[in-house]
């Protein structure tokens, strides 16, 4: 059955009284280690969010922990649905609509990717510029929920140039190196052919990886602001001799998650004092 956001929103402003986030976080693979920095958080688990998806993969939760981070109001998503678990495009939207219905207008996206750009290398950071959806897929697709946004939405400012700049300027002031590249999402859950890896590099993709445009697309369509960044965790197939494992996703991956851990509380402090 399908699920109304409404309700969800409605269990957050229940389990969270008298709080209201303003920035959604979607932290990836191997990324939740900043949920714990959040200041005497509440904690959903997704199992009392009607529409929240059961997490599958190992390094997911499945869990929303809501409360303040570096002086920002964040509603913080440990784990994801992902279009190879099976689940319809659309029970993607549910979550990015709950979470602007709570308050929230602006939403950072983070993952795991492979990088095809042989200057962007496993264990950086990679700021998405734009994407590629090649997924198959829209979380959009059949009858528009006109509450949210229209049938037919602009996409030629998917990520907010304004967040992108104080990203960049947060990486700077910490001395981390964040290149920005184009991002290509692709079904999974295998990972690509060194040929489809060629193909997609005369495409323009710099990473890629099996989540993020969708939750983009439907926050892009309600009118959230969306930034997103990568943690690039391999070079994509074919690009070395090396096999790609899930696990080692996971192990490099902890070494962008540390930069990340660094970087979103310098860019939300400077979100914050400028609110101030
Ligand atoms: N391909 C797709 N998704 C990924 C990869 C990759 O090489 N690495 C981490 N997520």
């Amino acid at each position: 059955m399908a699920h109304n956001p409404q309700a969800a929103a409605e269990v957050i402003r229940e389990q969270a009284p008298g709080f209201q986030p303003r920035l959604a976080l979607v932290l990836g693979t191997g990324l939740g280690a900043l949920a714990e920095t959040i200041e005497h958080p509440f904690i959903i688990d997704y199992g009392d969010l009607p529409g929240f998806p059961r997490a599958a993969v190992e390094g997911h939760a499945g869990r929303l922990m809501l409360g303040k981070l570096a002086g920002v109001e964040v509603a913080c998503m440990l784990g994801r649905a992902h279009l190879y678990e099976g689940h319809p495009a659309a029970d993607l939207a549910l979550p990015i609509r709950a979470l602007r219905l709570a308050g929230c207008d602006t939403l950072i996206l983070t993952n795991a990717a492979g990088s095809l750009n042989p200057r962007f290398p496993p264990g950086s950071l990679m700021m998405l510029s734009d994407h590629i959806n090649m997924t198959g897929v829209n979380p959009l697709m059949g009858a528009n929920d006109e509450r949210f946004g229209e049938r037919f939405f602009d996409m030629s400012q998917a990520y907010d140039r304004e967040l992108r700049r104080r990203l960049a300027v947060a990486a700077t002031a910490l001395g981390i190196i964040l290149n920005e590249g184009v991002y290509m999402a692709l079904l999974g859950p295998n990972f690509e052919t060194p040929a489809e890896i060629r193909a997609f590099r005369t495409m323009g993709a710099d990473a890629v990886g099996m989540s993020t445009v969708p939750e983009c697309l439907v926050a892009r369509h309600c009118g959230m602001r969306v930034a997103a960044i990568s943690s690039l965790t391999n070079l994509a197939a074919g690009m070395t001799d090396e096999e790609l494992s899930h696990e080692q996703s996971l192990a490099v991956g902890a070494l962008a998650a540390k930069d990340l851990s660094r970087l979103l509380p310098e860019f939300l402090s400077g979100l914050s004092s400028d609110a101030a």
